[in-house]
């Protein structure tokens, strides 16, 4: 790998030497600036840059652990990550039901669901997807807004007897802030009032021509009731992902970004993690968010516990310090120390911010509100 000496990585990040050594000297590591730092250290102390400023101006979504993409000839084809989106009650958990062919929606506190939750399935032509359920409520629209960042290909459902209603425009919206192709599937069509047809020039409102308009977005009608449509589903994934051609390299330490997280009561904080690169392997060191750890198992959707997880496969790690934030990003590192320091680091600059941002005396607080 290369490196880098710690005053010329000041200068592209337009900081100064100095603050890079004390920042690195709290990682654990005494340098100087004339010292070369290795490239995942340089990653590291880029992220932590870059958190600060972002954290202040704009939501934490689109931190990166690294911006270094890895060489083309190490790149290997990876399955599509695809997320669905829509209206309140228009058949999302459904589809992802029949597409898995078992059932969550009865599973679920009053139907709804809480959280994202994620899965990959095998199809019959012997594809790999993996698909995120997103929840229905507006209230949860930051996190559908962060569900889309590591989507390759949104499914907008749209309930044919229902039509365009407002999520589904914000779905529209989400879909297109991030840049993501999408694919239209319209169901409830087994139902007797369902007007697909209606659905398709609603949606040109919004700009979205469907192919069956002549346009280049593929709509598909559906039943997520009776199954009708769901392998022409399949085959709309399978065409958009190879047009896409994802790739990802496989042999090397993971990264990954966390999709949900919660406190277990039996074993501990779990974090549901989608490797973006790499491959997570079961007692592999790691930073996410302001918490460190130790893989101490990976569990897929199924319960099942795997030794590894490589390039878009959604897992349940085990092993965390405490319990991150969906949003957040997963980098594996070499040692537990390491992993422990970034975290104590990382705390130490969030705890700063908070006090910086907060009023520092009476004086202000009161001049604020006269
Ligand atoms: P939220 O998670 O609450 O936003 O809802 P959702 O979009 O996940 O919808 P869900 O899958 O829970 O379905 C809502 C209701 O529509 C349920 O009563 C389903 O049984 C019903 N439903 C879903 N798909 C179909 C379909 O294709 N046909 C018919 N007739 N009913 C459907
Ligand atoms: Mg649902």
């Amino acid at each position: 790998p290369e490196a880098i000496t710690v005053q010329e990585l000041a200068n592209r990040m337009a900081e100064k030497g100095a603050d890079l050594v004390k920042a690195l000297f709290n990682m654990g590591m005494m340098v100087t600036v004339n010292q070369t730092i290795d490239q995942d250290t340089a990653e590291l102390l880029v992220e932590e840059f870059g958190h600060n400023i972002t954290r202040v101006s704009a939501s934490d979504v689109d931190i990166n652990t690294s911006e270094d993409s890895d060489p083309e000839e190490t790149l290997r084809p990876r399955p599509p990550v695809v997320t669905i989106m829509g209206h309140v009650d228009h058949g999302k958990t459904s589809l992802l039901d029949a597409l898995r062919g078992t059932d969550v929606v009865k599973g679920e506190a009053g139907g709804i669901t809480q959280h994202i939750g994620a899965y990959q399935i095998t199809t019959k032509a012997k594809d790999k997807i993996t698909f995120l359920d997103t929840p229905g409520h507006a209230a949860f629209s930051e996190m559908r807004a962060r569900g889309a960042n590591v989507t390759d290909i949104v499914i907008l459902v749209v309930a044919a007897d229902d039509g365009i209603m407002p999520q589904t425009i914000e779905a529209i919206n989400h879909t297109k802030a991030a840049g993501v192709p999408m694919i239209v599937a319209i169901n409830k069509c087994d139902k007797p009032e369902a007007n697909p047809q209606k659905v398709r020039e609603r949606l040109l409102e919004h700009d979205i021509m469907v192919e069956a308009m002549s346009g280049e977005v593929q709509d598909v009608e559906l039943s997520a009731k009776t199954g009708a449509g769901i392998d022409k589903l399949l085959e709309a994934i399978a065409l958009q992902a190879e047009l896409l051609e994802l790739k990802a390299r496989p042999d090397r330490d993971a990264e990954a970004t966390v999709i949900e997280a919660q406190l277990d009561k039996g074993r501990g904080p779990v974090a549901t993690v989608l490797v973006t690169r790499g491959t997570l392997k079961r007692g592999d060191n790691f930073v996410v968010g302001t918490q460190s750890g130790r893989v101490r198992a990976l569990v897929d959707h199924k319960g099942q516990q795997l030794k590894e997880a490589g390039p878009s496969m959604p897992v349940e790690v085990l092993g965390l310090s405490g319990v991150p934030s969906a949003g957040d990003s997963f980098t594996v590192v070499e040692n537990e120390q390491r992993a422990r320091e970034v975290a104590e680091y990382r705390q130490e600059m969030a705890t700063e911010k908070r006090t910086a941002l907060a009023p520092t005396n009476f004086d202000t607080m009161f001049s604020s509100l006269s």
